[in-house]
């Protein structure tokens, strides 16, 4: 293939990978999105095949088609409540992808001098250090996001200085490594020594950032992580040579900020807090007071719930991760459409975090055919919880609790969540009194216009859908 027509491979993938990130900002789009991204993604590795760094056919394809395989396979079988660990898994290969990329490429340093060294040299130690920090903290986000390691933020003492210190060592470690290298001409076992001594205290350095940030504010680290993975590929790209991965790097690594920025601001935390790993987090141990149990909470049963179905004029339904894990979504779409029948104002309303993923609930919404134009994010409606007759909480939990408003001591303190307290009653499906993702006791279950419905969420819409129908 000609240098130009790569470059013109190379360009229609790249917009194709604009036009992806386009469609999948809105649900109605996003499949139409993803599908351009399945386009640029075929047409930018054809294209590479046609590279002329490229020599070896036989290793690409073996790696391509040995990939593409696992990719299926987990990609089949992975429960929607698991992908954030697989996303954060994903995250982590293109961490340690950039840092293998960045070892070999110090390695097979020749032909290149004065400026040009330099510059390439300076893509090395970037590219490893970021990807570093992209791999050790991936591989932290999925075991804290699958449980291996408890929710809690490690909060060492004098973290901050420790993260200053090895942040000055990592950048301050490239003067000698130059230094080194312009001096020798290439490769030394001093300049070697310096890039593996880095490797390790930029891995130290992700292991620490993200094991500072509390269950609750997973979310936004998986989407700081996705944002970092995509700087190590941009940094891979300008390694390689390669304009597409820098341009693809770019797109990643911009819009993965922008949905952090979006996020942190979703939830009131700030993103330097989370970038630096928990600054602003406080020093004091979580509460043991918050876990503790409330008060007596009002326990009802299918029958009583539907018949308040049946006298409300206005339901708000709040789906949360238990709605995903009992898989009711496809009942909770049949119930709202037996109360529509029926002449009341059904409305979803989606907390920006609720479930285990940016987008979970409209996902699992759309996919039981749960019509758009009834789905509201939180702000849109969260003013009118008052006039609502009756909230259905539905396997949610930290994203309906008072105490984020009221408790300065909670470890969701500040995070804004749907006022459902304010319906005239609060209906709560869930398994037990027990506490969500965060940890903390919720006193929603206790206040006196709530009623719990304990019980797999499943079986609850089962039975309510059998009551009204
Ligand atoms: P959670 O606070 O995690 O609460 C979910 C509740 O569902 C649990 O309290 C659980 O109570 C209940 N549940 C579990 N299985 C159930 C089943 N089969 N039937 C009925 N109920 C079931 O969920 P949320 O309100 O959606 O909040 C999300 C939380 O996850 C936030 O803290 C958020 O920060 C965090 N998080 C979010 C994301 C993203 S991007 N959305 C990523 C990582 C973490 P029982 O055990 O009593 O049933």
């Amino acid at each position: 293939m000609s240098a130009n027509l790569l470059t013109v491979a190379y360009l229609a993938a790249a917009v194709l990978f604009i036009l992806s990130l386009g469609g999948l900002s809105r649900q109605e789009t996003a499949r139409a999105g993803n599908m351009y991204g399945v386009i640029g993604m075929a047409i930018a590795m054809i294209a590479t095949f046609f590279h002329p760094a490229v020599d070896a056919w036989t290793f690409a394809v073996a790696g391509i088609i040995a990939g593409g395989a696992i990719g299926a396979v987990l990609a089949r079988r992975v429960a929607m409540t698991a992908m954030p660990e697989l996303v954060a898994v994903l995250h982590s290969f293109v961490g340690l992808a950039a840092v293998l990329v960045g070892i070999s490429s110090y390695l097979a340093l020749h032909d290149l001098h004065g400026a040009e060294l330099v510059v390439h040299l300076v893509e090395v130690w970037v590219g490893i250090a970021i990807g570093a920090i992209t791999f050790t903290g991936s591989v932290i986000a999925w075991a804290k996001l699958r449980g291996s390691i408890g929710g809690k933020p490690m909060l060492l003492p004098g973290r901050h200085v420790l993260n200053a210190v090895v942040t000055l060592a990592v950048l301050g470690g490239m003067v000698p490594f130059l230094l080194d290298a312009v001096a020798a001409g290439g490769v030394t076992d001093l300049g070697l020594g310096l890039v593996l001594g880095m490797t390790v205290l930029a891995c130290g350095l992700g292991v620490h950032l993200v094991m500072a940030i509390g269950g609750a504010d997973m979310p936004v680290v998986v989407s700081l992580l996705n944002s970092y993975s995509g700087w190590a590929a941009a940094a891979a790209g300008f390694m390689l040579g390669n304009d597409l991965l820098i341009v693809t790097g770019a797109l990643v690594g911009s819009s993965g900020a922008i949905l952090s920025y979006i996020m942190c601001k979703a939830m009131n935390r700030s993103i330097w807090s989370v970038v630096f790993g928990g600054f602003g987090t406080g020093d004091s141990k979580p509460k043991a007071s918050v876990a503790a149990p409330q008060g007596e909470a009002t326990v009802t049963d299918i029958a009583g719930v539907g018949q308040l179905a049946r006298d409300a004029k206005s339901v708000l339904i709040v789906p949360g991760y238990g709605m995903a894990v009992a898989r009711a979504q496809h009942l909770v779409q049949e119930f709202t459409k037996l109360l529509r029948s029926r002449g009341v104002n059904v409305r979803f309303v989606i907390h920006p975090v609720a479930g285990r993923l940016p987008g979970h609930m409209n996902v699992l919404l759309a996919e039981a055919g749960v019509p758009y134009d009834i789905v509201f994010e939180m702000d849109e409606v969260n003013h009118e919880c008052g006039q609502t007759d009756l909230v259905l909480v539905i396997g949610a939990n930290d994203v309906v609790n008072p105490s984020a408003e009221t408790d300065e001591s909670s470890p969701i303190y500040g995070m804004p969540v749907i006022q459902v307290w304010e319906a005239g009653t609060v209906v709560v499906l869930k398994r037990s009194l027990g506490s969500g993702y965060a940890g903390v006791q919720n006193p929603l279950f206790f206040n006196d216009n709530t009623q719990m419905l304990l019980g797999d969420a499943r079986a609850s819409m089962q039975g309510l859908v059998a009551e009204l129908t």
